[in-house]
Formats: structure tokens, C-alpha cells, sequence
């Protein structure tokens, strides 16, 4: 496979003066949420999953803009709009939702490359995670502004892990000390990242973090421990716990 650029040493330190911005895909279906309408759209404490969502880094000092994936003439989209791009906001700009997560991604990336450098750093963010702090995109921004090859929140392992058969037969209990759960955001310069997305899909592998085309690349994403309160809103009783994430934020 083609490899991509990794920024040399020299410009690493210009790294630290790029700017961040985020990219959140919400163009996806939600179906194992099951829902009449899509799980983004759905009300947490008073507004939307993706309204709240966007919120953690409309109100984040380092964050510059924002590239929202939605799919096309998405009406729920249309419903809340206005609130965003006012006077003095962080500009949310929009881009075409794709068939997969990750073709999603690439075309926020696209669009991104308008407004931002190659070296600027990209935040990708699941639209479903509305429970981010800006403490951890902030712990992100500390731990991976010196990394070239950027990172990811990622949680260690707490329970035993067991490998199974179809059947749901254990056939091995497998050794966690080196397993971590990978969330969102993931922190990457931009042109390395659109370069590496572009070329996993190019070889049709459709992966499903960023991390992992980097990874394809050889190179070595960092992990930077997240909060467990960062959950990604994915089956019925998700909602229920980020509720009472957001009504214990407010004690
Ligand atoms: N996503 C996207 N474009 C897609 C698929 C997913 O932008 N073609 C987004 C989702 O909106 C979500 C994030 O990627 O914010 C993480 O994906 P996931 O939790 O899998 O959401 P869905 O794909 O919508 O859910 P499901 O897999 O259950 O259908
Ligand atoms: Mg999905």
C-alpha cells in the first residue's frame, strides 16, 4: 500500500501552533437504536444528542470550527440549523454524509481542507457521543500536540475478556492487560489523516475509527485515558445513562 507523509521533526514544532477543529460524523442511521427518527436527533436534557454534542466544542476555547457530516436534505438537520453559524459562533460548516462511517469522515476532511492548513489538528467525534467534557479534549490537546502520528481517548479493559464461538462457547479467556476500548475523539493532522483515510478506502477497507488507517500506515497512534462517561449512544438503554450523565453534571 501507498504511505503517507509523517511531518518531519522540524515542522513538529510548528505543530503545537496549529489550529484544532472538530469533525463530527452524524450521518448514520442508528439502526441497532431501533428509532423512529435517527438516534442523534433524539432529546437529551432539553435539546438533541447531536445539539449536545456540538456544544462541547462550541464551547471549547481551542476549538476553531467545526465540519458537521449530515446526509443530504436531512429535514431533523434543517429543524435546528439556524441555532448554529450566529454572531461571534464557532462556525460549524456542513458536508455530504457517506455509506459508512468512515466515507463520512473523509468528506468532512474534504471540506475541511477549505478552511484549514495540513498541518491544523482534525478531532474526529462520533455526532452519538454527547457526553464528551472538554476536560478530556483538553487532555487530548495536552498529551497529543507533540505526537505526529496523533491518538484517540481510549479506556482500558476492566473486565476479564473471553473469546467465544458462534454458539457463544468460551473457547479462550484473553489477556487484557495490553486490550483498550477505542473512543472518540481521535486527534490527527489533517493532510495525514485525509491521505490515510483516502488510501484504507482506495484498498476497501472500510474501517471504523481513524486510528485504524493510520494504523494501516505503520504508524503508531497514541492512547490517552478518557472518562467512562464517555459512552457512544448505540442501543436503547444508552439514552437513559447519558441522561443521568447530563442531570448529574447539573448537581
Ligand atoms: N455515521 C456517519 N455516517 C455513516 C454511518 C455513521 O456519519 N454512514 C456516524 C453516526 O451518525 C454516529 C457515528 O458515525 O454519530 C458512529 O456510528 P454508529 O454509532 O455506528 O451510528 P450509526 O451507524 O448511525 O448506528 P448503527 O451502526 O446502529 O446503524
Ligand atoms: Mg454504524
Amino acid at each position: 500500500m501507498t504511505k503517507v507523509s509523517l511531518n518531519t521533526s522540524s515542522q513538529n514544532l510548528s505543530l503545537q501552533k496549529n489550529k484544532y477543529w472538530a469533525v463530527i460524523p452524524a450521518a448514520g442511521a442508528g439502526k441497532r437504536m431501533a428509532s423512529k427518527i435517527p438516534k442523534q436527533y433524539l432529546p437529551l436534557a432539553g435539546k438533541t444528542v447531536l445539539e449536545q454534542t456540538l456544544n462541547v466544542f462550541i464551547q471549547h476555547p481551542d476549538i476553531s470550527g467545526i465540519v458537521l457530516a449530515v446526509t443530504e436534505g436531512d429535514p431533523y438537520w434543517q429543524e435546528i440549523a439556524a441555532n448554529y453559524n450566529q454572531e461571534n459562533m464557532t462556525p460549524v460548516f456542513i458536508a455530504p454524509g457517506g455509506q459508512e462511517r468512515c466515507h463520512s469522515v473523509l468528506n468532512a476532511l474534504k471540506e475541511l481542507t477549505v478552511h484549514a492548513s495540513d498541518n491544523d489538528w482534525a478531532l474526529v467525534h462520533d455526532a452519538a457521543r454527547p457526553c464528551l467534557t472538554g476536560s478530556d479534549i483538553d487532555q487530548l490537546i495536552t498529551k497529543l500536540s507533540d505526537s505526529p502520528a496523533g491518538g484517540l481517548l481510549g479506556l482500558p479493559m476492566a473486565d476479564t475478556v473471553k473469546r467465544c464461538d458462534k454458539e457463544q462457547n468460551v473457547i479462550a479467556t484473553v489477556e487484557r492487560s495490553e486490550l483498550w476500548r477505542a473512543l472518540t475523539p481521535q486527534m490527527f493532522p489533517l493532510k495525514l489523516l485525509k491521505d490515510a483515510l483516502t488510501l484504507a478506502i482506495e484498498n476497501k477497507a472500510l474501517v471504523t475509527d481513524e486510528a485504524s488507517a493510520i494504523e494501516l500506515q505503520g504508524l503508531k497512534p497514541k492512547i490517552v485515558e478518557g472518562q467512562p462517561g464517555n459512552i457512544k449512544i448505540t442501543h436503547p438503554g444508552d439514552l437513559q445513562l447519558a441522561a443521568l450523565f447530563f442531570a448529574n453534571a447539573q448537581d
